[in-house]
């Protein structure tokens, strides 16, 4: 595995271009396979776990293929609904086509895909939905098996908000004649997002963003054209890295209403955040931070993604002061503690809430990427402090983030790859 190495200590300053969502465009990259002619996506970006998705749509027999920044994807070849166990392994969002194959082939085989190390990540909530919409479950050793001779609308509630559960749901139902309802839905912008491709396949969606989504589907949903929302935790990502060294970025493509519990909390710390029109966003960072105690914890949107936790993190070594984050969503999610300890950092931290002793000097070492998040606050931790910091496992994070060490480099950051 390669790493990346960065010499720290240097303001971030500049325009940075946000680019589309990966966790928008692996939905609606699955949810072609709901389609009865081709689809062209825009803005996806350029991603291994987009490679790995488009591997997974191949293996089921779609032509999938870029043509510069499109891609396009013909879901007519698709008669296959097995997905190699590689690749349900190499990452957990290959359960989003599980969804679709059920309702397009009568048939799908789930089995507990891979992912990150951030929790076991289990699909519990996918198949009782899909046990709601008819389906007959069956446990093979190929994995979960579905099978379906006709799924049937019915009003499902989700124990939990589950992104994934709620964005699968949505699409099986966006293929099922008659009203299908989804209570104690997640209501992240993604889900909207998936929620505009499927209306414009010609399924009726109501109330996506809020916990009560009623999908009026159709017996065939045609291919569209669509470009995905900007990426959130991207923009959250950078944000961050401008605030912890003290920087100055502007934002182009940035939503900033997609960022709840952010803004507020930066603003507070002194950090100056100003939208223009529409999509741009400009950031200063103070020179140094009042000593403020910040107490966090992540949960479904609207609440603060758990997404930038570990970024958010690494921010707050910055701000003097004790502070507590809590991370409600996944049960193992704090690793990167342990990483910025090895940087100097005063962490202690079990499986769930972290104390934080901010302001303290940091040092550079040699460090770990967990997962592609707790990489990213460990590139912010480098960036932070003299010296030279050493990232291993730097694909994690390439999952995650295009071109990561390019864009920084391009606002000043001294950042290679190795
Ligand atoms: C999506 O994962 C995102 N991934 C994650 O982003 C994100 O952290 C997560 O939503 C929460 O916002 C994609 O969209 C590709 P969940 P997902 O189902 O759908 C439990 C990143 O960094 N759960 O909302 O897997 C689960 O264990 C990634 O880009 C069940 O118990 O998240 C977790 O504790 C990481 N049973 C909680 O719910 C289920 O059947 C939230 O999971 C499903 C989930």
């Amino acid at each position: 595995m390669g790493k990346f190495v960065v010499r720290g200590g240097r303001r971030l300053e500049g325009v940075l271009r946000v680019h589309g969502a990966k966790n928008a465009a692996l939905p609606i990259m699955a949810a072609s396979v709901l389609a009865a002619s081709p689809v062209t996506l825009l803005g996806v970006p350029k991603l291994r776990d987009v490679d790995v998705m488009i591997e997974v749509l191949q293996s089921l027999g779609a032509s999938v293929a870029w043509q510069d920044d499109a891609l396009t994807i013909d879901p007519r070849g698709i008669h296959q609904y097995v997905i190699p166990q590689e690749l349900m392994l190499k990452m957990r969002a290959s359960i989003f086509v599980v969804g679709p194959l059920l309702a397009r082939l009568g048939h799908a085989v789930a089995m507990q895909p891979g992912g990150c190390s951030i929790g076991d990540r289990p699909i519990d909530i996918h198949i009782y939905g899909f046990q709601q919409l008819g389906a007959k479950v069956s446990e093979t050793d190929e994995g979960t098996r579905l099978d379906a001779e006709k799924l049937r609308p019915n009003t499902i509630h989700l124990s939990y908000p589950s992104v994934g559960a709620t964005e699968n749901l949505m699409m099986a139902a966006s293929l099922i004649a008659g009203e299908t309802r989804i209570r104690n839905a997640a209501m992240e912008p993604e889900i909207v997002d998936l929620a505009q491709f499927l209306e414009k396949m010609g399924a009726v969606v109501r109330g996506a963003g809020t916990p009560d989504i009623r999908i009026l589907g159709r017996e065939v949903l045609h291919g569209v054209t669509h470009t995905v929302i900007p990426d959130r935790i991207e923009a959250a990502t950078f944000i961050l890295a401008t605030a912890a060294t003290g920087g100055h970025l502007t934002l182009e493509n940035c939503i900033v209403e997609h960022l709840p519990g952010l803004t507020g909390r930066l603003r507070e710390l002194g950090v100056e955040i100003r939208v223009d029109d529409g999509d741009r966003v400009e950031v200063w960072a103070p020179e140094r931070y009042r000593t403020v105690p910040v107490s966090l914890h992540t949960g479904p949107y609207p609440g603060f993604a758990t997404d930038m936790q570990a970024q958010f993190m690494a921010f707050l070594l910055k701000v003097p002061g004790v502070h507590i984050i809590s991370e409600r969503v996944f049960e193992n999610r704090l690793g990167h503690a342990r990483e910025l300890r090895r940087m100097g950092a005063q962490i202690v931290a079990d499986q769930r809430v972290a104390l934080i002793y901010g302001g303290r000097p940091l040092h550079a070492a040699e460090v770990r990427a967990l997962d592609l998040r707790a990489g990213a606050a460990l590139v912010i931790a480098g960036l932070m402090c003299d010296g030279e910091t050493v990232i291993q496992d730097r694909e994690v994070i390439e999952r995650g983030y295009e071109d990561l060490d390019g864009r920084l480099r391009a606002l000043g950051a001294d950042i290679e790859k190795q």
